[in-house]
């Protein structure tokens, strides 16, 4: 899990360049940096443990200039993060550098069969094998002898690869591991994803599976490993680089959290029609017909992603009447899962490059399954592969902690599951323009629940110290219970569960006490009473409650220590307005526990490795 960056430009500034598209790409990976540089026939290489400010540091006192270079934010998988694992990686001539994202599964064959040859390892990683490689296919052109050593590798990889002989050129390359080409002015760019890039261009180009990319200053030359040349066409980039960046919050995450209405408005946008009664979402390229048929859904995710998963899992049910399972993606992946030609597979992902995510989507396509991708990244790889698509809108995410993705992917799964129940016939015109209208009401919603900001701070600092949390929810609110005990768990480092409300007195009612708080979703339901009931169950138990209500409920007061009130919504819209303050909640504890909210220690913004 690592971000790779390069760049052909003119003059001595692709230190510089380089430092500053890595910036954007240390949510891939921070444990360690480095950068190389060719000028004058020589490549010049810089590595530093940590985060890449220490990179920075010590560039700074150093004078390295070129037009060339390479860079690279780790995340170690083989080999400890330390400077001789770090990248980039050089072969044993020194002329010749690589720096890589993703897993060579047969590296140690291929340094068994290396060393053999003379050639001589540094490092532990997987990585340097491809650096000798390079070198012992090449024959003076660099392109071919990165075709010839990628036909070798077993795993992903997204690559790039310089030689001291030739100045002004990059060739990238991938597979199953994103990379895109950033098009510039006499400069052109490589990059793990397009907010690297965005400082110096808003066209970019989307490399697909073994694609080889041979880039100079001016032009760009993609082949496949076939050697056929690649007909692109570039993408032009609608972000903002302001909207890529902290836009004045002190972390990623709490200006992630504030954009969701406008992400909701943008989800939503152009997909409602009240006057036919239907719901818009052309990208699905799925034919009305097929849909009609489908007998069960299958949806996989991981993380977040896999808890939206099981919101849509209760929209689908009930607005649809469509039996549906939710696998985690890395489960479903090595079960032997009935999937049966002609059902459909909802693959949910934020990044569009999860690689369990990925792989059980393929097995699902190979099963003869129609596949759909619910994703923020377009020309990713579940986007690129799925059958169709529901592309959610929300803008790059930063903070390693998903909330803006989720809550557009909530979104975006509740319209999907209105068109099919009003393809199926389940829901009427006049039920879609009633949806319809609460819709267009939700961004308003959602602005309405970061009103409580300031009371879940003082909620949040009196629980600070707490060692472990309870998150407890029912029916289609049990799953954001999860997501609150996720949140918590990943930016604060504090123990937390999430529990179906009504499986409390199953087991875990015997761990409340007054030392332990307990978050309890007990908005506006039909299953209200119920809820409340568990709040008391646990209450008595002395466990200190902290409630999420719907305003103007005064009486749910008494059974709480602490309330937190979120707007009146319809029970299928609340999950999209309940999960605001617990995103809230998990901010303000991991801040004031002094913990670093946007990169959580050990975790990664995209898991592309298994
Ligand atoms: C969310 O806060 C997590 N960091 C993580 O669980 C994430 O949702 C998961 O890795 C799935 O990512 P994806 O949506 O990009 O596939």
């Amino acid at each position: 899990m690592c971000g790779i960056v390069g760049c052909v430009t003119a003059g001595d500034e692709a230190p510089r360049i380089l430092i500053s598209s890595l910036k954007r790409l240390e949510y891939r990976g921070y444990d360690s940096a480095g950068l190389a540089i060719l000028g004058d026939g020589e490549i010049e290489t810089m590595r530093e443990v940590g985060k890449l400010a220490n990179l920075e540091n010590s560039l700074g006192d150093k004078s390295i200039g070129g037009s060339t270079g390479l860079g690279h934010t780790r995340w170690a998988t083989h080999g400890r993060p330390t400077e001789v694992n770090a990248h980039p990686h050089r072969d044993g001539s020194g002329r010749i550098v690589v720096v890589h994202n993703g897993i060579i599964e047969n590296y140690r064959e291929l340094r068994a069969e290396l060393r053999e040859k003379g050639h001589v390892f540094a490092s532990d990683t997987d990585s340097e094998v491809i650096a000798h490689l390079v070198q012992s296919n090449f024959d003076g052109d660099l392109t071919d002898a990165v075709a010839q050593s990628i036909r070798r590798l077993k795993g992903a990889y997204a690559i790039g690869v310089m030689h001291a002989d030739r100045p002004e050129l990059i060739v990238g390359a991938r597979k199953d591991c994103p990379l895109v080409v950033g098009l510039g002015e006499g400069a052109n760019f490589l990059a793990s994803d397009v907010t690297a890039v965005m400082d110096q261009t808003n066209r970019v180009v989307y490399l697909g599976d073994e694609e080889i990319a041979t880039i100079r200053r001016e032009t760009l030359e993609i082949r496949k490993l076939s050697g056929e040349a690649v007909d692109y066409t570039p993408t032009t980039i609608s972000w903002s680089l302001a909207q890529a960046e902290r836009g004045g919050y002190p972390h990623f995450m709490l200006k992630e959290i504030h954009e969701q209405p406008t992400v909701v408005s943008d989800t939503l946008l152009g997909r409602l029609d009240e006057d036919k009664g239907e719901i818009r979402l052309e990208e699905l390229a799925i034919d009305d017909e097929i849909l009609k048929g489908i007998k069960r859904v299958n949806i996989i995710a991981c993380g977040t992603s896999w808890h939206a998963g099981h919101v849509a899992k209760f929209y689908i049910e009930q607005l649809a009447r469509i039996p549906v399972d939710v696998d985690y993606a890395s489960e479903l992946r090595y079960r032997d899962p009935v999937l049966e030609e002609g059902g459909l597979v909802i693959a949910i992902s934020q990044s569009g490059e999860t690689a369990d995510t990925i792989a059980a989507m393929r097995m699902a396509a190979k099963a003869g399954c129609k596949v759909v991708g619910v994703c923020n990244v377009i020309g990713s790889t579940i986007v690129r592969e799925a059958d169709g698509t529901i592309m959610t809108h929300a803008g790059p995410e930063i903070g390693v902690a998903s909330t803006k993705a989720f809550v557009s992917q909530l979104v975006a799964l509740l319209l999907f599951s209105l068109k099919l129940g009003r393809v199926r016939g389940v829901l009427s015109e006049g039920d879609i323009r009633k949806h319809c209208q609460r819709l267009r009401q939700l961004p308003h919603a959602v602005e309405a629940a970061l009103q409580s900001e300031a009371h879940v701070r003082e909620v949040a600092l009196k629980y600070v110290s707490a060692q472990d949390f309870l998150f407890i929810g029912r029916g289609v609110n049990y799953p954001i219970a999860l997501e609150g005990a996720l949140k918590l768990k990943e930016i604060s480092y504090i123990h937390a569960e999430g529990y179906p409300a009504g499986e409390l007195k199953h087991g875990p009612i015997a761990l409340l006490d007054e030392k332990l708080p307990v978050v309890a979703i007990c908005t506006e339901s039909t299953i209200y009473d119920k809820i409340v009931t568990n709040v008391e169950e646990a209450r008595v138990r002395d466990a200190k409650m902290i409630v999420i209500a719907s305003a103007g409920d005064d009486a749910i007061q008494e059974v709480a220590d602490d309330v937190i009130y979120v707007p009146r919504m319809d029970e299928l819209l609340s999950p999209i307005v309940n999960v605001v303050p617990l995103q809230l909640l998990s901010y303000f504890v991991a801040r004031e526990r002094g913990c670093d909210v946007d990169q959580p220690r050990n975790l990664a913004k995209s898991v592309t490795v298994e």
